[in-house]
């Protein structure tokens, strides 16, 4: 089978592509994804998201999206969930009220999809480092 060596180094190669994700992840650190941190899961009052955690996963950057255009062109700031609980709809005040963490939340699936929202060159993270330290008497 004089093929036999040529088959082999195709299957190689196409074992080194389909597994690149997983050693280029490795490589750079961040081998398996870490399950984002829910804070607040077993906190009265913050136990559940704005929506379904499914729906969430799949659509937070539409729903934020969504919440902007109301609040900055109809100037309506109040969000009422499907069952009934009202929210301000501020990426701020209220997503990072029950998800603080946005190291260990937000950015354990953006660091591993490297997804990197601009979101906050604007929007005050209070737990981001540089704000933490802005707030520092000198
Ligand atoms: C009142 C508290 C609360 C608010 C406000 C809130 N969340 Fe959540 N969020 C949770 C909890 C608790 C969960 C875990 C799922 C559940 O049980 O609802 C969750 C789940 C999620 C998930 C899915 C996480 C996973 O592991 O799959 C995403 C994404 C998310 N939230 C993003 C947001 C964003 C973006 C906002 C603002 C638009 C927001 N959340 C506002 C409490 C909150
Ligand atoms: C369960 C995993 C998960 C969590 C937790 C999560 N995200 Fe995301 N986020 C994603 C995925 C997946 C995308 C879509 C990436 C794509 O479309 O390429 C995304 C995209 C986004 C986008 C759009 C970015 C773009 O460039 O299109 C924004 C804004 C965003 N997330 C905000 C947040 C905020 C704020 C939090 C924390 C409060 C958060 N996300 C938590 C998985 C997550
Ligand atoms: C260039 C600056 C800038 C950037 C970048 C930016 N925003 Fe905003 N955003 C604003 C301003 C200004 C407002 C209006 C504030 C108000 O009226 O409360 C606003 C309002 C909002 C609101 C409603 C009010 C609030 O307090 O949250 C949401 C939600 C929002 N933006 C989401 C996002 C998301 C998600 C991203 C990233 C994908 C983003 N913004 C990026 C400037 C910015």
């Amino acid at each position: 089978m004089r093929d036999r060596g040529r088959i082999l180094i195709g299957l190689l190669i196409f074992l080194i592509l389909m597994t690149f994700p997983v050693w280029y992840n490795a490589l750079n650190g961040v081998s398996v994804m870490q399950e984002p941190e829910l804070a607040t899961k077993n906190v009265p009052g913050k136990d559940k998201c704005v929506n379904t955690a499914e729906y969430m996963r799949q659509n937070h950057m539409n729903l934020l999206n969504q919440w902007r255009d109301t609040v900055v062109r109809q100037d309506v700031r109040v969000y009422t969930t499907v069952d009934g609980r009202k929210f301000n709809m501020s990426l701020t005040n209220t997503c990072l009220d029950c998800h603080p963490n946005r190291e260990n939340f937000c950015n354990r699936c953006h660091n591993y999809l490297a997804v990197n929202p601009y979101c906050w060159d604007c929007h005050v993270d209070p737990q981001d480092p540089k704000v933490l330290a802005a707030k520092e008497p000198r």
